[in-house]
């Protein structure tokens, strides 16, 4: 069961996680992901390469133009190359745009890939995977954490490589140019660089703690517009409060992002000042070798000029590649939390052997069952017993008890940790999952409904149900009724979570879907709330139905449930306590005859076992 905590110590790996290692493994699994788009990369890097050389050729001309153009005075190459300079304008910004086409096609591919093949790995995983792990995790991991692969692909990379084509170009044109003023220019760019850096890194720093503070708000968002959260801020009357804390979070925001615009400003300020200062300097070392000193070879208007401007361009690739490590650094964490998610082994899997079953006749059998949701803290210990197939069986103990537990080991929500449960002599593991499922149909304590509309949800049990088989299957769990007086009637939307039916009504309809299903095994565990008479007569004549023909392990928490089963069994201390029928359990099991007077009353109605012997009070185990 090792393998189960996956998820544990998948939380604290990443919380613990150090810099992430650029390793070749890691790479290459990284790259397995851009294989399918091989001849798109191929094509992109061989524009971005040749969008670098053409990005020289501008500054290049204008020293021609300068030189044997202007200076020369040779009006018709002037125009010539005027207008190669132009046409040359034109092919690179054509080739910009067929670049953004490529890499938007890779980018979106990729993450396209990546969320389905996540998607459906997520749903590989066990039940226990998604109690353990906080939603908002699964979520970032498939929709953030996956976008950001897309800027890694569109941005990083090939940024990295059009900057580095950028450099190799633009130093080869530079020295070929002039190589003593190439040599000042290169000497002079930590003049640029430095003031910038030191800038950009408050900004950044400023930047993220914008992002603390949005996450927080997000968070108190997400928390007190609930409707969950909403109604505890009503009942607890602390709206001013948290309007309160909102204005204090988003007075933080406000304060922050001013100082962030400035420091913004700042920096455009000093890129500016910096990168005129470097060509004013190269001008006059321009000027000192071409008329006071000169030194190497001989220097031209036209020359300086193109120094001037390639070095423009020099500066933003290095300043990006400097950079260019924080980038890494994020891209490889990102790589890493998803591939970390990608290797969580799902432990609820089909055996090799595994063999379909088709419908089972639903003899349940409980063979020393042991199980624990961590190793340290066992719920059941060897629970043993036999249910015959068409026999309803209910599981009565008190809150915590394991009887939830028990029942969730059949469908495999969970995987036994000692002993086996068969059907119909079969161990349940040596079944194929789906096959086992589609034996058992699970009324849960909290019923969960999509938001959809009524048929959509019973037809998730039934995709091809007709309407007529809806109307039986409802009128069967006594919902139809309450259906057809909704204006919508079956095409009433049921709102999130199913929160605008009640909770008897949201019962019912899940009763009525496991109709639909007709299951040979039927698992209902009926909610703790108590409901009014009227609601539980409701529930009581939906499940009747139900139970018929089936076999049926019932968690029980009203008597007419309890009283309806042919055997009851008393779940206490992680196994069966006592067993028995209604009768029986209250004479032989005090624990029983407690639980009776203390859960199974219905509001409203008095039974008269709780008074006729006052004498067995508080007398259980
Ligand atoms: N997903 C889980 N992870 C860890 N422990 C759990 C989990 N679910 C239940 N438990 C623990 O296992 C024990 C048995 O819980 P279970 O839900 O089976 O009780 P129950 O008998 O159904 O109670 P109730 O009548 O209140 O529904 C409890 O101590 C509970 O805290
Ligand atoms: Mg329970």
């Amino acid at each position: 069961m090792s393998r189960n905590r996956v998820s544990f110590d998948l939380a604290e790996r990443l919380d613990n996680a150090p810099t992430p290692k650029l390793t070749v493994s890691l790479l290459k699994r990284i790259f397995s992901f851009l294989t399918p788009y091989t001849p798109y990369l191929v094509a992109s890097f061989s524009v971005i390469v040749v969008s670098a050389g053409l990005g020289v050729a501008p500054s290049l001309l204008t020293g021609a133009i300068i030189d044997k153009g202007l200076l020369a005075g040779d009006f018709a190459l002037l125009c010539q190359l005027v207008l190669l300079s132009l046409l040359l304008l034109v092919v690179s910004s054509g080739l910009g745009l067929l670049e953004g086409w490529l890499s938007a096609n890779i980018a979106q591919g990729v993450t396209c890939d990546m969320k389905n093949k996540m998607y459906a790995h997520l749903q590989t995983m066990p039940h226990r995977f998604f109690t353990d792990t906080k939603q908002g995790e699964i979520l970032t991991r498939m929709t953030e954490d996956i976008s950001g692969v897309r800027s890694v692909i569109t941005q990083t990379l090939a940024s990295t490589l059009r900057n580095v084509s950028t450099i190799v170009i633009t130093l080869v044109a530079l020295y070929r140019t002039n190589w003593v003023l190439a040599t000042a220019g290169v000497v002079l760019l930590p003049l640029f660089l430095l003031p910038t850096r030191l800038a950009g890194k408050r900004r950044w720093t400023i930047a993220r703690e914008i992002q603390k503070k949005r996450d927080e708000s997000n968070q108190m968002l997400n928390e007190t517009l609930s409707v969950s959260g909403q109604l505890l801020v009503k009942l607890f009357g602390r709206e001013n409060d948290e309007a309160r804390k909102y204005r204090e979070i988003n007075g933080e925001i406000r304060r922050l992002s001013v100082t962030e615009t400035l420091t913004g400003r700042l920096f455009m300020s000093t890129i500016q000042l910096f990168s005129s200062f470097s060509p004013q300097l190269l001008y006059l070392l321009g000027g000192v070798l071409m008329l006071k000193a000169p030194v190497g070879p001989a220097v031209t208007v036209g020359e300086i000029s193109t120094i001037v401007s390639l070095m423009t361009r020099l500066h933003r690739p290095v300043d990006d590649l400097l950079n260019i490590h924080v980038d890494i650094t994020r891209s490889l964490a990102l790589f890493e939390r998803l591939f970390a998610y990608y290797d969580m082994v799902p432990d609820i899997t089909d055996r090799e052997n595994a063999v379909s079953v088709g419908r089972l006749q639903g003899q349940v059998t409980y063979d020393r069952v042991s199980f624990g949701y961590r190793p340290d803290a066992p719920v059941l210990k060897d629970v043993s017993f036999r249910v015959e197939p068409g026999r309803s069986y209910a599981f009565v103990g008190s809150s915590g008890a394991g009887k939830s537990t028990l029942i969730t080991l059949l469908p495999r929500l969970y995987d036994v940790t000692g002993g086996t449960i068969s059907i119909d002599g079969v161990d349940i593991r040596d079944m194929t999952l789906a096959s086992l499922r589609r034996n058992i149909g699970l009324v849960s304590q909290d019923t969960y409904l999509f938001n959809g509309t009524i048929a959509e949800n019973l037809r998730y049990a039934k995709p091809e149900a007709t309407d007529e088989e809806l109307a039986e299957a409802c009128k069967k769990a006594h919902i139809h009724d309450f259906i057809t007086s909704l204006p919508q009637g079956y095409h009433t939307v049921v709102g999130n979570r199913g929160l605008r039916l009640s909770g008897g009504e949201k019962q019912r309809l899940s009763i009525a879907r496991v109709i639909l299903k007709d299951p040979p095994i039927l698992l209902l565990d009926e909610a703790t709330s108590a409901l009014d008479s009227i609601s539980e007569s409701h529930i009581q004549a939906a499940i009747k139905p139900l139970l018929k023909s089936r076999t049926s392990l019932v968690v029980a928490h009203r008597l007419s449930t309890v009283v309806a089963s042919d055997r009851i069994l008393v779940v206490d201390g992680g196994g069966i306590a006592a067993s028995g029928t209604h009768s029986q359990l209250l004479e032989c099991s005090p624990l029983y005859k407690e639980l009776f007077e203390t859960q199974f009353t219905v509001p409203g109605k008095e039974h008269d076992h709780g008074t006729t012997d006052p004498s067995c009070d508080g007398r259980a185990a």
